[in-house]
């Protein structure tokens, strides 16, 4: 078998077969097949697309291209859910405790935000003496333990798709549907749960701008994870606008926890629940009323608060700091943003908002730069509020002056204000299971 065979194929609109596929990944991931080559067939499944069974094949083959999680040392259902990325999402730290309080198992891998986007990991290490480095036995033993663990990525989760992602990104085929779908569900697949409940975010602050293209999106992953034998269910929320009112590493905690005591953005709490409710649907095989229900009551009567407690005590996280938040560090310097005009915020473009938070110091524009944990942003007002002039309607955190400017340029530009109220969007647009 040769590649430049396998080239041609595809670029004359050929189905790959299996053993095409299999050749290409173990190749590449060996060094034996060049990125030249490598490029040349990206850009060709670009232009002519993948069948449903060659997506698989690839989502399979790159799934098995580093470590295979093997999670049966865990007794009971294992649970994972993913979210596209977005600003503001810290759905995670509500979801897994909620889930694991009903008896749910979660052994979670999660990643470290880049650009605009937050990541969980990031927000983890904000609290005080939080490990996500766990050995792989310590991480079976805590998810054992406390039905939840979250850690970071292993360096061989995947390793083909970290490889095609890099030059996916340096070749301009980033955005076809069957390489995305593929990339993310690899990674899900080869971290080993059961049952997986994908948060699909649309919008400014998304990869998929459109809810037509999140639809798509969605519907090819929980094809893929059902043929590989997993539970499935992707819900499509809005990331048009930031999630909840704080965004930035120790901000996102303090609001998490808000949510877990029942004082939560209403936004975020639906949210949560919607994709907890999902998830726990599939873990016990009940409908997603009664699902529901069970999650509505864990985050009500603070069982999933006390969950989320022993979740950080079994990481060495200091749970002083999430029993009274106002242990955790905070900004030196808190600016308000003030209002220039009256009238309704219309937008509240979110990618633009996560910019102005990563100005501030709270993300990386290069995976090795190092963050402050303690920066971001609170919005007081979002889409659909009326302003006036004069009124706060942010406060940003900081640990250096000089980057208010900037970042308010940032800000004010993903503001759009209007006369009326703007119509709102829909917070989950749908749910493909
Ligand atoms: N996230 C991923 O992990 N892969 C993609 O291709 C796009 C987003």
């Amino acid at each position: 078998m040769r590649i430049y065979d396998i080239i041609s194929r595809k670029r004359d609109g050929f189905e790959l077969t299996d053993e095409e596929i299999h050749f290409f990944i173990d190749g590449y991931v060996k060094g034996e097949i060049q990125d030249y080559h490598a490029s040349a067939l990206l850009m060709a499944i670009y232009l002519k697309g993948m069948s449903d069974r060659e997506m698989v094949t690839l989502t399979l083959e790159m799934a098995k291209s580093g470590d295979m999680l093997d999670l049966s040392a865990i007794d009971g259902v294992t649970a994972d859910k993913h979210s596209t990325g977005g600003v503001g999402d810290k759905t995670t730290l509500i979801v897994t405790p909620i889930v694991a309080s009903l008896g749910a198992k979660v052994a979670k891998m999660s990643g470290r935000g880049l650009g605009h986007t937050g990541g969980t990991v990031d927000k983890l290490e904000s609290i005080e003496g939080f490990d996500v480095a766990l050995s792989p036995e310590r991480f079976i033993e805590t998810v054992k333990k406390t039905g939840i663990c979250v850690v970071g990525q292993t360096g061989n989760l995947a390793p083909a798709d970290k490889k095609l992602y890099a030059l996916r990104d340096a070749t301009a085929t980033v955005g076809c549907m069957p390489l995305i779908a593929s990339s993310i569900m690899s990674k899900k697949l080869a971290a080993g749960s059961q049952c997986i409940v994908l948060d699909v975010k649309y919008g400014s602050g998304a990869f998929m701008k459109t809810t037509d293209d999140a639809e798509e999106l969605s519907t090819k992953m929980v094809e893929i994870g059902k043929m590989a034998g997993r539970k499935m269910a992707a819900v499509i929320s809005d990331m048009d606008t930031p999630l909840g009112k704080n965004i930035g590493n120790t901000l996102e905690i303090i609001e998490a926890v808000e949510t877990l005591k029942g004082k939560g953005s209403e936004d975020l709490r639906e949210v949560s629940l919607t994709l907890a409710s999902e998830l726990i649907s599939l873990v016990k095989g009940i409908d997603y009323h009664e699902a529901r229900q069970l999650c509505e009551k864990a985050l009500d009567d603070g069982s999933a608060y006390e969950k989320f407690l022993e979740f950080i005590s079994a990481q060495g996280g200091n749970t002083e700091q999430i029993i009274d938040t106002d242990n955790l560090p905070k900004a030196k310097i808190i600016h308000n943003v003030i209002a220039k005009e009256n009238g309704y915020i219309s937008k509240t473009d979110a990618e633009k908002i996560g910019s102005a938070s990563v100005v501030l110091g709270a993300g990386r524009v290069n995976k090795e730069d190092s963050i402050d944990y303690t920066a971001g942003i609170i919005l007081h007002k979002k889409t659909g509020d009326r302003i006036k002039a004069g009124d706060v309607i942010a406060e940003f955190h900081t640990n250096d002056e000089k980057l208010i400017a900037p970042a308010e340029k940032v800000f004010f530009d993903a503001l759009t204000v209007s006369e009326s109220k703007p119509v709102e969007s829909e917070l989950i647009y749908k749910v493909i299971r």
